[in-house]
């Protein structure tokens, strides 16, 4: 058993004193320099993000809505697909105008991209008027990277250790009532199509105090839901000598006053145990919701993608689930196109829709990821036909979401309002226990309260409804 270090407080201490260095500069020049962070990807870098902003908080920055009126951008990248990079590498052309009409506009890059094989490179040369690029395991040397940035000089972190984790660095996150809070950073699944164990390293997980102190902190600043995030969080604390697993650390999560609700993502399938299952039933904080990615059905490609578990198998998770939680929302990860799938092997997957029954699903075409055993492997179907496969796959999908929205007509739901609606003001919006997303009319005044909402109106994506109490 391996205990990871931790970043050394000395670290931290120096990392500080940039801080400090940046923060006087700024204050001398008489006005708050402003950011904008741009951030692409999983909850994850969402919440490094959230790290970068609150170190630029700390640092005299304020922060801007568009891209044009900052004096410091920062893409936050993800690599997970084909079409996220395509999007940084336009974003990161479309800066040089930017930087044309300004020349003290300082870009830095950093995130999962940033990570791979050759991308720093690729940026150095290619877009000179980049100033720094940084990887996942860097993000706490963000201060001394932007002070040397704020140097004239560019500079390059990119070293790719399996990265201690930095505690203690400052957050900037959105407003209560939700709080995301990583227990693990890291992967050790290798699925044969990912890239994510490859950027973000092996799996680490927070020491259990810290985690509890993050939560409680939050708590006292109001949030009344907290989101665990790992990109497998049912093995947390595998790396740890404590004992402690992830239904534990949930129970113990569950204890703090004030906090409400708690979910988690992402579970992976081979790791789901009787005590998480039990421990989800018994606790009523722990909201009914559970995203369980399959990535496919059929069980040819299941092994060949390295998940480690059969449909049947997969199957009798969920039966399991929902036996102890009937009315649980489930959601899941689907890839069509994986190399050498065929139709046969698809119908497999649209049957494991049509059995499970999912409320939702997050569905990709299958994106050739360099240096993952899968981008060797050899494919069939052309590029139509995994289209047409992918198209045929969300109807069925979306008459199934359909169907199960419109069993909320007629009842009313708990819902923690997060804030306005992002179609209409005069809307607001929060979630279910279950996740789903409710629309009603309201005024921000109910935002971080708990309401009880009748459920009018159903779709495939959201629910509507109207207030019933405060
Ligand atoms: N750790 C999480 C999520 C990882 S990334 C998990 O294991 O579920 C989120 C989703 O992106 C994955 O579940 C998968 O469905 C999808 N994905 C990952 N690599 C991909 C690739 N190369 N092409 C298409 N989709 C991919
Ligand atoms: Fe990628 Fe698989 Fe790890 Fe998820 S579990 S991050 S899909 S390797
Ligand atoms: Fe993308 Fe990195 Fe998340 S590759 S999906 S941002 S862990």
């Amino acid at each position: 058993m391996i205990c990871l270090a931790e970043i050394s407080r000395e670290e931290l201490m120096r990392q500080k004193d940039f801080i400090n260095k940046i923060f006087d500069l700024n204050a001398r020049s008489g006005k708050k320099p402003l950011a904008f962070v741009e951030t692409y990807g999983c909850a994850q870098n969402f919440s490094d993000s959230e790290k970068i902003s609150g170190m630029l908080s700390d640092m005299g920055f304020d922060f801007c809505a568009r891209r044009n009126d900052a004096d410091l951008i920062i893409f936050n990248t993800c690599a997970v697909r084909e079409n996220a990079e395509m999007r940084v590498y336009g974003n990161i052309g479309a800066v040089k105008t930017l930087k044309r009409r300004k020349p003290g506009l300082l870009l830095g890059v950093c995130g999962c991209m940033m990570q791979q094989n050759g991308v720093a490179e690729k940026i150095k040369k290619r877009y000179p008027y980049v100033d720094m690029v940084f990887g996942t395991h860097a993000l706490y040397r963000f201060p001394e990277i932007l002070s040397g940035a704020m140097e004239k000089r560019r500079v390059f972190d990119t070293e790719n250790s399996d990265g201690a984790i930095a505690e203690d660095i400052s957050c900037r996150r959105d407003k209560p009532p939700l709080a995301k809070i990583p227990v693990m950073y890291g992967c050790n699944n290798f699925c044969t199509y990912c890239i994510v164990p490859y950027v973000r390293g092996r799996e680490r997980s927070r020491k259990i105090e810290n985690i509890l102190s993050e939560v409680k902190n939050v708590a006292s600043e109001g949030y009344r839901e907290v989101m665990l995030l790992g990109q497998n969080v049912n093995s947390y604390g595998n790396d740890l000598d404590c004992g402690t697993g992830f239904a534990e650390l949930l129970s113990r999560v569950c204890r703090i006053d004030g906090i409400e609700r708690v979910r988690f993502m992402t579970s992976h399938p081979k790791d789901i145990s009787d005590e998480l299952i039990e421990v989800m039933a018994r606790e009523p904080k722990i909201c009914k919701q559970l995203h369980l990615p399959v990535q496919c059905g059929s069980d040819r490609i299941l092994a060949k993608m390295n998940r480690k578990y059969t449909k049947e198998k997969y199957l009798e998770i969920v039966r399991r689930v929902r036996e102890k939680m009937p009315d649980i929302v489930l959601t899941t990860d689907i890839i069509v196109g994986f190399p050498g799938e065929t139709n046969e092997d698809f119908a497999e997957t649209l049957d494991i829709l049509k059995k499970v029954r999912y409320d939702t699903i997050f569905s990709f075409i299958y994106s050739k990821r360099a240096g993952t055993p899968a981008a060797e492997m050899e494919d069939c179907l052309t590029e139509e036909e995994k289209h047409r496969n992918f198209d045929e796959m969300i109807k069925v999908q979306n008459e199934i979401s359909k169907e199960i929205n419109d069993k909320y007509l007629g009842r009313t739901e708990k819902v923690l309002v997060e804030g306005e609606s992002k179609n209409d003001p005069a809307y607001m919006c929060g979630r279910t226990d279950g996740g789903k997303i409710v629309n009603f009319k309201g005024d921000k005044s109910l935002v971080g309260k708990m309401v009880s909402v009748c459920i009018t109106k159903t779709q495939t994506w959201s629910l509507g409804g109207e207030i019933r109490e405060v």
